[in-house]
């Protein structure tokens, strides 16, 4: 058998391969259903740049998942290179990573169907995400987003992948996956790869400037969210009005969602501990730190839209960039899907 099964995969093919431990495997998406924010900078895309040389890593623009909802084509189509783009300019590095576009590899939409058939319908209704997202609109939402969950499982153990960096809403979907290839494991014989969820401590969920009880969301109001390409005075103009409290003190208190947010993302991009941030404001008033928040924020994304700029200057060597990033992964996931057509008994 030619697919890469457990065994095979970690067996090294020459001496050189023996003396270095093989990398982990890193698989992670995002959805192009509008620009990203400061959230999925923060909880996903900053941490898999970090990670490159770390782990052996595949990231990949999930457009298969963004049309779970409507979306109008020439938005999603501008959306999906978009994304991209900004991955590559936020420092994803074609070098050292792939990145790709789902439905470029059409193995993911195959692998989700054979696993749609062994996932039962009662694991899926126990989905917070969908619970969420579909909220009054049971009825009347797609199939798709019902089944959201099982086509991220087909992503993942497409590539037999070890790590699964998210934010902390995708860990009960990292746990469905675990189960899902529990499951075909034990009806078929071993096939996947359970993975690991990795959640970041800092950052794991940044919440809506202007309603600290919700997520930060593309899908929000735009005072609720920055995006990545938010210019300079829109950024701080969205951090000044961002909803805080009454009190004065610039702590880490869970109990006053506001300003707490406010420093879990400063936090987050400044690298220094609690105890430190609260030194450098105990005395301060909201005003001074959230200036200097902005500073933060607007220094931490200029680099990222000098490059993003540039990237999308020559769209041709994005679609370039893209048509290899799929080219390197669509092997891989070709085996693996005939492996698990060989399981089920379809070849
Ligand atoms: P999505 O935008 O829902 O496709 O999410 C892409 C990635 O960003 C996932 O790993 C999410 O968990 C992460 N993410 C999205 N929004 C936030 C947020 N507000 N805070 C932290 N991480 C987030
Ligand atoms: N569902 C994920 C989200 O909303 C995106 C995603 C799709 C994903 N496929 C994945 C994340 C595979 C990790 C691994 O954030």
């Amino acid at each position: 058998m030619t697919a890469p099964t457990k065994a095979s995969r970690a067996k090294p093919a020459t001496a050189k391969q023996a003396a270095e431990p093989r990398r982990e495997r890193v698989f992670s998406g995002i959805a192009p259903s509008g620009t990203p924010t400061l959230g999925n900078y923060i909880g996903a895309i900053r941490n898999w740049v970090a990670e490159q040389d770390i782990y052996d890593n595949i990231f990949c623009v999930v457009d298969l998942h963004a049309i779970t909802v409507p979306q109008d084509p020439a938005e999603l189509r501008a959306n999906t290179r978009q994304l991209a783009a900004l991955l590559f300019a936020s420092g994803i590095d074609p070098k050292r990573s792939v990145l790709f576009v789902q439905s470029h590899v059409s193995a993911h939409a195959e692998l989700a169907w054979i696993l749609n058939c062994v996932t039962p319908t009662g694991w899926l209704n126990r989905m917070t995400q969908f619970k969420v997202k579909a909220g009054e609109d049971r009825e009347s939402v797609s199939a798709g987003l019902y089944v959201y969950p099982v086509l991220m499982a087909a992503d993942i153990l497409l590539y037999q992948t070890d790590v699964v960096p998210v934010g902390d809403d995708q860990v009960q979907h990292v746990e469905l996956t675990r189960d899902i290839a529990n499951t075909f494991n034990f009806r078929f014989g071993e096939t996947f790869v359970e993975p690991k969820a990795r959640i970041r401590e800092v950052g794991a969920r940044i919440m809506a400037l202007d309603d600290p009880a919700k997520k930060m969301s593309k899908s929000g109001a735009e005072a609720s969210y920055i995006s990545l390409v938010d210019p300079p005075t829109a950024i701080r103009k969205k951090i000044a009005r961002a909803t805080t409290d009454s009190e004065r003190t610039i702590v880490f208190d869970e109990n006053r969602p506001g300003i707490f947010n406010l420093l879990t993302i400063y936090q987050a991009l400044g690298g220094e501990t609690r105890e430190q941030i609260e030194a450098e404001f105990a005395g301060k008033g909201y005003k001074e730190f959230k200036a200097a928040l902005a500073d933060l924020v607007v220094a931490t994304l200029e680099p990222v839209q000098q490059r993003y700029t540039e990237i999308t200057a020559d769209p041709a060597e994005l679609d370039r960039l893209l048509a290899q990033g799929a080219e390197q992964v669509r092997p891989r996931a070709e085996a693996m899907l005939k492996l698990a057509k060989e399981r089920v008994g379809l070849l």
